[in-house]
C-alpha cells in the first residue's frame, strides 16, 4: 500500500491566543510556552462534513485519481453534527463516489487505525483505491469557559488516498484503557426505563496524565514499529507526530534522540486538531516539497482512550 495523494481544509476563522485571553483567564505567554499554540481554525459557519469533502476532492486530484474509482471510505471522526448517518456515507455522496465506506473513532490516533484496517484490505488483495479522510471539530466538544482545554484546541480535515504498493513498512497500535484521563459525556434522549442519572458533560481532561501518557505511548510505538524492520531512529527522515503540544514532540524528539528539524510541526497555527492534525500535517509538508522520493517517514498518534499507534512508511 502507498500513500499517493494528499488533501486538508480548515475553518475559515483563525481564533488568535490574543482573542481567548479577551474572555478567558489566560495570555499569549501561558499558552505558548506550555503547549506552542499561537492560533486555531475554528468552525464557524461552516459545516465539518464540507471540510471533509473539500480535503477528500484534494487529495484525490493530488492523487490524479476520481472518485469512481475508489473501492473503499475510512473516515476517522469523533463528534459531528451528525449522530447517524456516518460522516463517511456523507463524503461518499459529496465527492461522488460509488464505494463502500465506514466510520472509526480512535481520537486523535484515527489516522494510523484507518491506515492500519486499510492496509489489511490491500494484502487481504480487496481493494485497489482506498480514501481515508480524518475530520474533527474537537472545538465543539470543550467548554470555552475551561482555559485548561478550549486553548488546545482547532479543526479541520485531512485526507490520503492509497494505492496498491509496498511502501507501509510496519504499524503499530495500542490500547490501554483510562476512560477517566479524557472523556467527555453526551446526554442522550430519555426513555421510560431510564432511572440512572445521566448528565451532558463536555470534554475533560487530566493534563498531566494524558501528557506523560503521550511520551511513554509515541516512544514505545515508534521503538517498536522500527524494531520489527529493523531501521534505527537515525535513518528516518521525518517525524510527523500528532499536534498536540511542542514540549511532547520535544520529549519524544528527545528519547529518539533525533534532530529538531526531523520533527515538522504546525501546532503554531493550527492547535490540536485530534486525528486531523497528522494527514492535515502530512498534505501541508507534502505541498511545501519537504519530502524526497524515497524518504523515511514516522507518523505517531495518541489520544483518549487511551489508544496510540505509529507508522513508518517510504514517499
Ligand atoms: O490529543 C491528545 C490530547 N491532549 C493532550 O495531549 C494534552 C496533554 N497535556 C498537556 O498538553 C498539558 O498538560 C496542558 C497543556 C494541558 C497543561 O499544561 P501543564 O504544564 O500540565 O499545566 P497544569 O495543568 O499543571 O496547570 C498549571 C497551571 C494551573 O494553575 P495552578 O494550579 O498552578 O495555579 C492551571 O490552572 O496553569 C493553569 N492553567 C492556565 N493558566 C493560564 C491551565 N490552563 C491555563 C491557561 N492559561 N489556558
Amino acid at each position: 500500500m502507498n500513500i499517493i495523494g494528499t488533501g486538508s481544509a480548515l475553518p475559515k476563522k483563525i481564533v488568535t491566543n490574543g482573542m481567548l485571553s479577551e474572555f478567558l483567564d489566560t495570555s499569549d505567554e501561558w499558552i505558548t510556552t506550555r503547549t506552542g499554540v499561537k492560533s486555531r481554525h475554528v468552525i464557524s459557519d461552516e459545516k465539518l462534513e464540507d471540510l471533509a469533502i473539500k480535503a477528500a476532492l484534494k487529495a484525490l486530484d493530488d492523487a490524479s485519481i476520481s472518485a469512481a474509482d475508489l473501492d473503499f471510505i475510512i473516515c476517522s471522526n469523533v463528534v459531528n453534527e451528525y449522530v447517524t448517518p456516518q460522516l463517511s456515507c456523507i463524503i461518499q455522496g459529496g465527492i461522488g463516489a460509488a464505494c463502500p465506506c465506514m466510520d472509526i473513532n480512535c481520537a486523535c490516533a484515527g489516522f494510523i487505525h484507518a491506515l492500519e484496517i486499510a492496509e489489511s484490505f490491500y494484502k487481504a488483495g480487496r481493494v485497489n483505491k482506498v480514501l481515508i479522510v480524518c475530520a474533527e471539530e474537537p472545538t465543539r466538544m470543550t467548554d470555552w469557559n475551561d482555559r485548561s482545554t478550549c486553548v488546545l484546541f482547532g479543526d479541520g480535515a485531512g485526507a490520503a488516498v492509497l494505492g496498491p504498493g509496498e511502501n507501509i513498512r510496519s504499524i503499530k497500535l495500542s490500547a490501554s484503557s483510562a476512560t477517566d484521563k479524557l472523556w467527555q459525556y453526551r446526554l442522550l434522549h430519555p426513555t421510560p426505563y431510564i432511572t440512572k442519572e445521566e448528565c451532558d458533560v463536555p470534554l475533560q481532561m487530566k493534563g498531566q496524565d494524558v501528557f506523560k501518557f503521550a511520551v511513554k505511548a509515541a516512544s514505545g510505538d515508534i521503538s517498536r514499529t522500527l524494531a520489527e524492520v529493523s531501521v534505527d531512529p537515525d535513518q528516518v527522515d521525518h517525524y510527523l507526530v500528532h499536534q498536540a503540544n511542542t514540549r511532547i514532540i520535544t520529549a519524544i524528539r528527545n528519547y529518539l534522540h533525533q534532530p529538531d528539524e526531523k520533527f515538522p510541526v504546525n501546532i503554531t497555527d493550527h492547535g490540536n486538531s485530534s486525528s486531523s492534525s497528522c494527514p492535515i500535517l502530512l498534505d501541508e509538508c507534502s505541498r511545501a516539497g519537504r519530502f524526497n522520493e524515497g524518504d523515511l517517514i514516522v507518523m505517531s498518534a495518541f489520544g483518549a482512550g487511551f489508544v496510540s499507534g505509529a507508522v513508518l512508511f517510504k514517499w
